[in-house]
């Protein structure tokens, strides 16, 4: 996710605004651009790609003067790491510009409008069809706001955005939807930005903004209405976390912050890509088909490469493709597949993902497989990194810069991604269609919130991770899709708290595993509702039998779990499909509250990087 600031101060705007996106550069960002209304009342526009330094520069060698700004950190979404594709965007007129934060889900259909009216577009973002919508709107109305309001009208998406008109030096309009935006109180001024850390040099009296919340902000003025136009109050809250605490968002740790914005992602990765009335996925990137027709048709197999994290969710991909798509699917680490005689060719589709789209293992594999020929689409959550050049496609998980080094809001997003590629994948080939196929995005659809009520456990899961966190060893165990649930569950716990955990199919734990269940072994199950239950339990059986202590993620009022098991960490019951991304939260917070509790440098492990960028 990007970075906005803002402000109406008394200061120079500029050095506000730099001094904000300074704050946000932790959260990582490809390109940067700042829009100040100068002394002359034009709208002064600084943009370049790569660190702020570059921006910083350019400011210098030509310096704005103005009391109100608006700047931007882009972590591209849509369209490549450009400057033309960096915020802030100008009107065709010249006396607006605009920051956006989101997906506009309908851009296609207002850009396609815009076009026709002769509206020259310079970017390949979704945000250019704001800025000159509402320029057009405020050709017939006298304010900015108005302007403003009449285009989220006809607007679909998420979005945070604030825009400054040269017209109306004194005025900023912002409004949320979906993604985060805070305004900043202080006599005389009025600050914005999309999070706390760049209001903090300025004021610690804060205003969050709501779902459908647009703002005016003035010198020392600031008014809330609803989209109809309706006066809102909103209440200040007095911020009183230091800057490195305002960095995660409050809370004590990056992970914990980005297991905590799983719903949000999720969110946002279906936005404009799900059409579930039609039971169809939509996946465009550029205008251009993530997965062209000739290729769905054309291949016969599957191959799924990945590393780490990206392996457990790509092992779970493998039942969607199977199930969907109806082929043989074979999952592999990148670093086993290039050194094998592996067989890949111009009808073998390979799906890489990563999350950093920089692993050197991955990106590796994948050379290989293009150069024999085969189509490659990749699942990636950084835009613009080397994986994507590799690629005949991508589809984006949409996730935002993941920060602490163990993965969670990654792996999720990717679960999601997988999972629409599959679909889209059936439904092109004619293995998924009608009912099967809408309910499947149905239960899709629904993951987010379910992942919400998944996160409300945590104070349970707190008390028992203070219950297991003096163990040394642990067993994770899940079968069919929860199997990799397992696998992930305890490389959570393996890499954080430095616990030895193993991940195992429960049916293969009699082969061997069994023989370390003593009294008091802590074997932690996904153990929810699904074909495989029944076989479950009876694992689940085998382990008390030996005065194993048995630790099972359950789903909400399945009595039979509760019964057998010593702890239960319930989720809401979800669909069998979709289970997999509701199971595996409750795993990350028992593996992040051991790893609390045990005094470990949770987002930096010893030994690890985020991205393995050597072989
Ligand atoms: C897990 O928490 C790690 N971050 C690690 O296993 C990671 O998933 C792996 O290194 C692959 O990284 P990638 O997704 O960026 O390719």
């Amino acid at each position: 996710m990007c970075g906005i600031v803002g402000c109406v101060s008394e200061i120079n705007a500029t050095r506000v605004l730099l001094r904000g996106l300074e704050r946000l550069e932790y959260r990582g960002y490809d390109s940067a651009g700042v829009a100040v209304i100068d002394g002359n009342g034009d709208l002064a526009l600084r943009r370049r790609v790569g660190k702020l330094i570059h921006l910083m520069d350019a400011v210098d060698r030509e310096p704005i003067q103005g009391n109100v700004g608006i700047g931007h950190t882009r972590w591209a979404t849509h369209g490549g790491v450009t400057e033309p594709n960096a915020h802030p965007h100008l009107s065709y007129d010249g006396n607006i510009a605009l920051i956006h934060n989101g997906i506009i889900e309908n851009y296609e259909v207002l850009k396609r409008d815009l076009v026709g009216r002769g509206r020259t577009f310079h970017s390949e973002t979704d945000t250019e069809t704001l800025v000159h919508r509402i320029a057009e709107h405020r050709e017939s109305c006298d304010s900015l706001y108005e302007a403003v309001r009449r285009t989220l009208a006809e607007v679909e998406g998420a979005y945070g955005i604030v825009v400054i008109d040269r017209r109306e030096p004194d005025t900023i309009v912002c409004a949320r939807e979906q993604s985060p935006l805070v305004v900043g109180v202080k006599e005389g001024e009025a600050y914005l930005a999309s999070d706390v850390p760049a209001l903090l040099d300025y004021t610690r009296d804060v205003i969050f903004l709501e779902d459908g919340d647009i703002a005016v902000l003035r010198p020392g003025e600031i008014s809330i209405t609803d989209h109809d136009g309706n006066a809102i109050e909103r209440s200040i809250t007095r911020i009183k976390w230091d800057l490195s605490q305002a960095e995660k968002g409050g809370y004590r740790h990056f992970m914990l912050k980005e297991t905590h914005e799983q719903p949000r992602v999720l969110g946002e990765i279906m936005l404009g890509r799900i059409d579930a009335a039609a039971g169809r996925v939509n996946l465009v990137e550029g205008g251009e088909p993530v997965l062209p027709e000739d290729v769905a048709s054309r291949v016969d197999r599957v191959v799924l490469i990945a590393c780490g994290t990206s392996w457990h969710a790509a092992l779970v991909g493998a039942f969607w493709f199977e199930s969907f798509a109806g082929l043989p699917v074979q999952v592999d680490y990148a670093s086993e597949f290039r050194y094998r005689t592996f067989h890949v060719d111009e009808r073998t589709l390979v799906v890489p993902v990563s999350q950093s789209g920089e692993t050197a293992d991955t990106l590796a594999a994948v050379k290989e497989a293009r150069r024999r020929g085969a189509p490659c689409v990749a699942i990636v959550n950084a835009v613009g990194s080397s994986m994507t050049r590799e690629v005949d496609g991508v589809l984006y998980t949409r996730a935002g810069p993941e920060i602490g080094v163990a993965s969670t809001k990654a792996f999720t997003t990717q679960l999601a991604g997988l999972y629409l590629l599959a679909h889209a994948l059936g439904t092109m080939r004619g293995t998924l269609g009608g009912d099967a196929a809408r309910a499947r995005l149905e239960e899709l659809a629904g993951v987010h919130d379910l992942v919400a009520r998944a996160l409300e456990q945590e104070s349970a899961i707190e008390s028992l991770a203070a219950t297991v966190q003096s163990r040394e060893d642990f067993l994770y165990l899940g079968r069919g899709l929860n199997y990799p649930v397992a696998l992930e569950g305890a490389l959570k716990l393996k890499e954080i708290s430095y616990i030895h955990a193993e991940g195992y199919p429960a049916g293969e734990m009699k082969h061997g595993p069994i023989a370390l269940i003593d009294d008091g072994f802590p074997v932690v199950c996904v153990a929810t509702p699904g074909a495989v239950y029944d076989k479950v339990f009876n694992n689940l059986e085998e382990v008390r039998a030996r005065k194993g202590r048995v630790i099972a993620v359950g789903a909400e009022g399945d009595d039979r779990i509760a019964g057998l098991a010593d702890d239960v960490m319930w989720v809401p019951g979800a669909a069998e499909a979709v289970a997999p991304i509701v199971n595996v939260v409750p795993l990350q917070l028992l593996a992040y509250h051991v790893a609390l509790i045990r005094g470990c440098d949770i987002d930096q492990p010893r030994n690890l990087a985020k991205s393995v960028t050597v072989e």
